[in-house]
């Protein structure tokens, strides 16, 4: 059986974005394959419930966690293979997103640079299928390797068995808390095209740089850093909401009482709304109920100013929800998992 050391009353604060005081019964920090197969046949660990953490920057612990959690640690990133159209680029789970994007981008392999500065690791990157500025991550997604917890065997996904969404995919929904994701494979296209139509991110662009992979993830860097707190500073998980989607139908009478609606219309003929907007236009924005507050540059994102629970996070981001119910009859769903 591979070593590992159990560690107990473990503080889980360096480990999640928001910055939330709790601790963990039990954690574990990984940094083989071998020993995430191992744990499922790990008689000490047996009934106890598990916590899959990489970045923790996409969950809000609004308590001490009764279970054992899993540190992500493994490393390594690789081109693996290419073909005429394409390079294939495959990293493990605990790499840091932001800095795969940019190793990706200084190896000559443009493609992921919309997606600079995103918080969290490779790993987390498809369960909540990250997007910014006009990209998916699943746009540029080949296929991913998890080891199923209960069984400890491998299993690999293609694009289809992911189930992408809008900030969704097979991992959020029936495959939720079952699977440790060990690695994920890229295919950045040879013959790259730009994504710059993003209006933040156009108006940012020097003139004539738009064909050009490093001005645009120059520029993404530049439009999150003035919008989006950084959670070293401002402990925070991004968009704590995500944008609704509605039917044209509740569209267009919206549409008819609140003629600034800030909407983008979807290929299947539905309507995503700027939930930000919307919380803005509730006069939310740098509002706070304790430390728990919305962010004043972004309505979208919460923040803790300092010694917030998660509890308190919750409060706040019910009585958003509740103000834009009412207003809009419209329901806003959290981004980020709750425990
Ligand atoms: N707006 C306001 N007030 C605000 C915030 C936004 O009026 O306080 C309006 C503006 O009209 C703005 C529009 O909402 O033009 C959209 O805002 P923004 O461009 O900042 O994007 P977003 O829809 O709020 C989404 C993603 C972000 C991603 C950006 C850029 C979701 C839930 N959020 O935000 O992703 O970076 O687009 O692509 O889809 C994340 O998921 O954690 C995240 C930060």
């Amino acid at each position: 059986m591979p070593e590992y050391e159990l560690l107990s009353d473990y503080p889980l604060l360096a480990h999640n974005t928001f910055g939330f005081d709790v601790r963990a019964r039990l954690a574990l920090r990984l940094t083989e394959e071998a020993q995430i197969a191992a744990l499922a046949h790990d008689k000490r660990l047996k009934d106890r419930a598990r916590l899959i953490l990489g970045g923790g920057s996409n969950v809000v612990l609004t308590k001490d966690f009764d279970g054992v959690a899993l540190l992500m640690e493994l490393r390594g990133r690789h081109v693996i293979d290419q073909d005429g159209e394409a390079v294939y680029v495959e990293a493990a789970g605990g790499e840091n997103w932001h800095e795969f994007v940019a190793w990706s981008l200084s190896q000559g392999f443009p493609g992921l640079e919309n997606l600079a500065l995103i918080p969290g690791t490779v790993g987390a990157a498809p369960i909540q299928n990250i997007g910014a500025y006009g990209l998916e991550m699943g746009e540029r997604f080949e296929r991913l390797r998890a080891i199923e917890l209960s069984t400890g065997e491998t299993r690999e996904f293609d694009r289809n068995a992911c189930a992408f969404g809008y900030r969704d995919s097979y991992f959020k929904r029936e495959g939720r808390g079952r699977f440790v994701i060990v690695s994920v494979t890229f295919r950045l296209p040879k013959k790259w095209t730009p994504r710059a139509e993003y209006a933040d991110i156009a108006r940012v662009l020097e003139r004539g740089a738009s064909d050009n992979p490093q001005a645009i993830f120059n520029a993404v860097v530049a439009v999150r850093q003035a919008k989006l707190p950084d959670w070293r500073v401002l402990g925070n998980a991004g968009s704590f909401f995500k944008n609704p989607v509605i039917s044209a139908a509740e569209f267009d009478a919206l549409k008819a009482r609140e003629p600034e609606l800030v909407s983008y219309k979807q290929p299947d003929g539905q309507f995503k709304l700027a939930a930000g907007w919307l919380i803005d236009q509730c006069g939310w924005k740098g509002r706070s109920i304790g430390a728990a507050a919305v962010h004043d540059r972004q309505a979208l994102v919460l923040v803790n100013r300092g010694g917030a629970s998660g509890a308190q996070i919750i409060e706040l981001a019910d009585a958003v929800k509740r103000d834009i119910h009412a207003r809009f009859g419209v329901e806003l769903e959290a981004e980020p998992v709750c425990l």
